[in-house]
């Protein structure tokens, strides 16, 4: 069998294997990635965060030309939808990043095969691509293969009417009533672009909360924000089934009548992709939710071979693949490499936008950690005002002995934006004392994060 050898194969050209390479390229080695998809990027690119967003803005444009500027003075008329240019502007936003990437793997030099990569024996990986086979071979492999959207019992995807966030990014005409399973991140996301582009939009929600994860005080908050925006939610409602009924489909949950409607976006959760990728004959077992069990070195069960991003424990982000990407590659190349798991942020593009770091309150409760509250609304923050986006507030959560910032939660525009100074703070330890000290710059929505601060020692300024 003849092979090509490299230093190191990444297999999966996403958020995850993409930045791991580059660094592993950038330390000097000759690195191959393996991907199935013709353009790299995995699912964040592609159909993910990025189609995603530039779909979010878009729609957010429209449905602010409709009715939203007068307030501001602005008077429209005749404003019309032209779906088929919003979608076309979401797929170049998506190829220009996509073929971002192309450049750079040319500039580091990294070298890169289509197909579905699978181990044949230690060290030794067959891509089965467009063009045949091709043997790839190298002392330390990459798996960063990303997910995919979890099945639901009984819903019967058709990849059109009946589909995952990947059709539901791409509806060539706006559905009149689509029915949407699952008040997560994409269910609320997506959820969001049609009720603003025009259809009625229902939320099935098993739970009786929407967005779990997100701190309780934020996500009842966001909850009646997205009601009063027109999302009807059916919360503690376990759909059983959805399937095609004439033009359109039906959506059957327990104890209540079936809805008829004439789309379905499932958002029920994603799960690892390991399908086809050898790993029993390198010896990897799955853990009971599918993922591949890692060391703090991403090191797998098998020698040489380390696992990244979706496809371990942890939130599954495309910037948590990424901080896995680089640590995992210094880490082959140096030795050294760490993520700190504290302070990844998360945020939820609605409208306002929701972003968190840290603790949320219920788990510092439950962990019996005492802390200290700050709260300010951005009512009261001046910049707020002047963009009419008044809505939602800081958090700020510090240990009650310490001061240390234990977890920030934000909901209000740009909160996505705004939590990057959260971040920072949790990286480098901050306590709520030193945010508040920090000159923030006037007039903006910074200036609520400040304030919340402030708030922790019930110094707040402008509350
Ligand atoms: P999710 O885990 O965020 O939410 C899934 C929701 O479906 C949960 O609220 C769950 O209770 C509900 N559910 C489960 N079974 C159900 C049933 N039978 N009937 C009704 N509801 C049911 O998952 P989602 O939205 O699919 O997103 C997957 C992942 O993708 C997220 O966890 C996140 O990691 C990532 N993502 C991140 C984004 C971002 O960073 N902005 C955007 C989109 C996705």
């Amino acid at each position: 069998m003849t092979s090509q050898s490299f230093d190191l194969i990444v297999i999966g050209g996403g958020p995850g294997g993409y930045v791991a390479a580059i660094r592993a390229a950038q330390r000097g080695l000759n690195v191959a990635c393996v991907d199935k998809n013709p353009v790299l990027g995995g699912t964040c690119l592609r159909v993910g965060c990025i189609p995603s967003k530039a779909m979010l803005e878009s729609s957010e444009h429209f449905a602010k030309a409709k009715a939203g500027l007068e307030r501001h003075g602005v008077k429209l008329s005749g404003v019309e939808l032209d779906l088929a240019a919003m979608l076309a502007r979401k797929e170049q936003v998506v190829s220009i990043n996509t073929k971002g990437i192309d450049a750079l793997f040319k500039k580091n030099k990294i070298e890169r095969f289509e197909g579905l990569g699978r181990f044949v024996q230690p060290g030794v990986v067959d891509v089965e691509g467009p063009t045949g086979k091709t043997t790839l071979a190298a002392p330390k492999i990459i798996i960063a293969t990303g997910s995919n959207i979890a099945p639901l019992k009984g819903v019967e995807r058709d990849g059109d009417r009946i589909g995952t966030s990947t059709e539901g990014l791409a509806f060539a005409e706006v559905p009149q009533h689509l029915v949407v399973i699952g008040a997560g991140y994409i269910g609320m996301e997506l959820g969001s672009v049609w009720l603003r582009l025009g259809s009625k939009v229902t939320v099935f929600e098993y739970l009786d909360r929407i967005l779990p994860g997100i701190d309780a005080e934020v996500a009842s908050e966001a909850h009646k924000l997205f009601k009063k925006q027109g999302f009807d939610f059916q919360l503690s409602r376990k759909v059983t089934a959805a399937k095609r009924a004439g033009d359109g489909c039906v959506v059957e949950c327990a104890d209540a009548e079936p809805i008829h409607c004439d789309r379905v976006l499932l958002a029920v959760g994603r799960r690892p992709n390991t399908d086809g990728l050898g790993l029993e004959t390198i010896g990897v077992q799955l853990d009971d939710k599918g993922r591949i069990p890692v060391n703090e070195h991403f090191e797998t069960s098998a020698s040489g071979v380390y696992a990244i991003g979706d496809v371990i424990r942890g939130p599954m982000l495309a910037h948590k693949a990424e901080e896995e990407g680089v640590a995992c590659a210094d880490l082959i190349t140096t030795g050294y490499g760490h993520v700190n798991y504290d302070a990844i942020p998360a945020v939820v593009y609605t409208h306002p936008e929701i972003a968190a770091v840290g603790q949320t309150e219920e788990q510092l409760v439950a962990a019996n950690i005492p802390y200290r509250k700050g709260r300010f609304a951005f009512r009261a923050n001046g910049r707020a005002r002047t963009l009419d986006e008044v809505d939602g507030f800081v958090k700020i959560l510090a240990h009650a002995e310490t001061d240390r910032v234990l977890g920030i939660h934000i909901l209000g525009a740009r909160a996505g934006d705004l939590i990057a100074e959260g971040a920072a703070a949790m990286e480098f330890g901050a306590t709520a004392e030193d945010i508040a000290r920090t000159s923030h710059a006037h007039p903006t929505l910074s200036e609520a994060i400040k304030e919340a601060a402030l708030a922790v020692s019930n110094q707040a300024i402008h509350a």
